[in-house]
């Protein structure tokens, strides 16, 4: 088997991810590569690590080349709120970034492409319960439009060249190791360090906002998951809907009110409501369980109780 590289390796997502891949192919077949942000110590110690700047093509194809990479999870992406400031950054970085990687990809005749979608593909005009796969995607945030491109792109890399893209869309990802970075579920993962940290939060959604999310535990497995699955089987690539829980900003702070009962938490509606209130609450997935047999493990109370037990020792 040819190496892994995942893009983003220092992200909330790719942190995990590269850890798990690690676990599973072994440490020095898997590269972690990063744009910015230093590797932690525990990631640089563990295996390779190399600077890569997505925009840029010839960077990903050395390093494609220098480590006989089969597989790249393309996890480098900026999220919707610093996308709402900066369209041109998130164009670049999503967008151009992911046809980078996928020119290297037929270039170098790649195994599998795996990049991650979004619930931000859908907009204001999407069914808000129960999303089909297959439904109106019409995103209001440079995020959203970066990402129904990205699955297009993806798609049609596939059917005209041959290359395997495969990718799911996400719903707020909720995890302990990394933080998220501009993200706008991110309150549904700094709620558990205040709450731990400082007993109060103020949340930057209303109380009612409901949001479809899913625990770290099962994104990593989602993705391995799919990358595994027999391509014979896949009717869909890019844009599998993937469910796991739903909840509103004021069911997330009683689930954490059940174990620290002193726990405040206020709510202070800015700009990030109004992405928020464009996309859908729960998602149809369907035909993720059906053609790579995707199942979750993770619901909220069994997702706050293990957040809290690691922040707690974490953050002591
Ligand atoms: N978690 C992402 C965000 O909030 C959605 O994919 O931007």
């Amino acid at each position: 088997m040819k190496n892994i590289l995942v893009t983003g390796a220092c992200g909330q997502i790719g942190s995990e991810l590269v850890e798990k891949l690690r676990e599973k192919y072994g440490n020095e077949n898997v590269v972690a590569t990063g744009h910015k942000t230093p590797p932690t110590e525990k990631m640089r110690k563990a295996g390779p690590f190399e600077y890569i700047d997505v925009v840029r093509k010839e960077e990903i194809a050395n390093v494609v080349k220098k480590y006989d990479i089969g597989t790249i999870y393309h996890m480098g992406a900026i999220l919707s709120a610093v996308g709402e400031q900066k369209p041109q950054l998130a164009f670049n970085v999503n967008l151009i970034g992911l046809y980078n990687v996928l020119k290297v990809g037929r270039e170098q005749k790649l195994e599998r492409i795996m990049v991650p979608s979004s619930i931000a593909a859908f907009g204001p005009d999407t069914p808000k319960d129960n999303t089909p796969n297959e439904t109106i995607l019409r995103p209001t945030t440079m995020y959203g439009v970066t990402k129904v491109a990205g699955e297009l792109l993806g798609d049609y890399y596939f059917h005209k060249f041959g290359v395997d893209v495969r990718g799911m869309r996400f719903p707020g990802i909720i995890s302990s190791e990394t933080l998220p970075g501009g993200g706008t579920t991110d309150y549904a993962v700094a709620i558990y360090y205040e709450a731990i940290k400082n007993k109060r939060y103020t949340c930057f959604v209303r109380e009612d906002t409901v949001l479809p999310m899913m625990y770290m535990p099962d994104a990593t497995k989602a993705l391995m998951d799919l990358a595994e699955a027999d391509v014979s089987k896949l009717k869909h690539h890019c844009d599998f809907n993937v469910n796991a829980m739903s909840f509103s900003a004021g069911e997330l702070a009683a689930s954490i009110k059940k174990h620290i009962p002193e726990f405040v938490c206020e709510y202070k509606p800015d700009y990030r409501q109004e992405i928020a209130d464009s996309w859908p609450r729960s998602l149809n997935d369907s035909a993720a369980r059906k053609e790579w047999g995707w199942k979750p493990k993770y619901d909220l109370p069994a997702m706050t109780k293990d957040m809290l037990e690691k922040l707690s020792k974490k953050l002591k």
